[in-house]
């Protein structure tokens, strides 16, 4: 078998598009461009890069961007200052702190002082509580788990009772994509490198969301045929055949598992285009929930 590819940067193009036309329907309408706050505290290339690319999709549909960096020095109270004031400011609808944090920085305190009305992240710990609670709903749902779940419905007719395998237990991914998974309905197992068995565990899944952060490590023999693999992670590894000296791979071995997949996400082109497409959604979300209070 032959997987077929889940393309993120289609599906993704659709959620943006759908997002574009809702902004200008806004502004016609005399309601408030939908405003973004970056905050970037150092200079991780890698965070300053998806910064980046995350005011540029701003831009694209319509959306205000306000990029705010600190330095590598600054102090908690300074951060939470600024948080604080963006808290405050009606043009701004939804407030993204780049993670990770300098190390010297307390990163659950910065998001949770965050107001949950602006936590277009999804990760204030009241949103993730709501997620993890039958019952109740956050009012922001984390992008790259909710990108990963539009992929996941746009492949399979339902996720009602499917066994979905969670490789992962991260605060941004594995975590929340586990309290998804169990409100569609599925049966899932999270596991991560303390667990017993990992290719076993993964053979039983017939969902596999791949969210570990190590390059390549989800092999052939790991996956059951059919099944549908997500790939989550982005990592660089050295390639002396790669035009930059190195590329980006997934935490699945692609090539090889897309021999026995019934679906996979590419990396890059998968999952990547998705969390950036599921910020813009919920930042116009932020919009929607500012004019619903005024
Ligand atoms: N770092 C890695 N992923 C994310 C994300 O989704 N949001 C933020 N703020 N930081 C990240």
């Amino acid at each position: 078998m032959t997987a077929k590819i889940i393309d993120g940067k289609v599906i993704a193009a659709e959620v943006r598009e759908k997002v574009k036309e809702a902004v200008a329907e806004r502004v016609k309408a005399g309601k408030q461009v939908p405003g973004l706050a970056t905050v970037l505290v150092g200079e991780n290339p890698a965070s300053q890069v998806y910064v980046r690319s995350k005011r540029k999709a701003c831009a694209e549909v319509g959306i205000e961007s306000f990029g705010f960096e600190l330095p590598a020095t600054a102090t908690q109270q300074e951060v939470e200052s600024l948080v604080k004031e963006l808290n405050a400011d009606p043009k701004i609808h939804g407030i993204l702190v780049q993670l990770p944090l300098p190390s010297h920085l307390d990163d659950q305190a910065v998001l949770g002082a965050i107001s949950i009305e602006k936590d277009v992240d999804g990760f204030h710990p009241l949103n993730i509580g709501r997620l993890a609670m039958k019952g109740r709903d956050p009012l922001f749902v984390p992008c790259t788990p909710a990108g990963a779940m539009v992929m996941l419905e746009k492949t399979l007719p339902t996720l009602a009772g499917v066994n979905a395998v969670v490789l992962g237990r991260s605060n941004i991914v594995g975590m929340p994509v586990a309290l998804l998974l169990i409100r569609a309905n599925a049966t899932v197992t999270i596991c991560h490198s303390r667990s017993n068995d990992l290719p076993g565990i993964c053979r039983g899944a017939d969902v596999l969301i791949a969210a570990v952060g190590r390059p390549e490590m989800v092999k052939r023999d790991w996956v059951k045929p059919g099944a549908v693999v997500i790939d989550v992670g982005i990592n660089r590894i050295e390639d002396p055949n790669a035009p930059k000296g190195s590329r980006l791979v997934g935490d699945v071995a692609y090539d090889e598992v897309a021999e026995v997949a019934g679906a996979i996400t590419p990396v890059p082109g998968g999952v990547g285009p998705m969390t950036i497409a599921m910020l813009m959604q919920n930042t116009l979300r932020g919009a929607e929930l500012a004019d619903a209070k005024a």
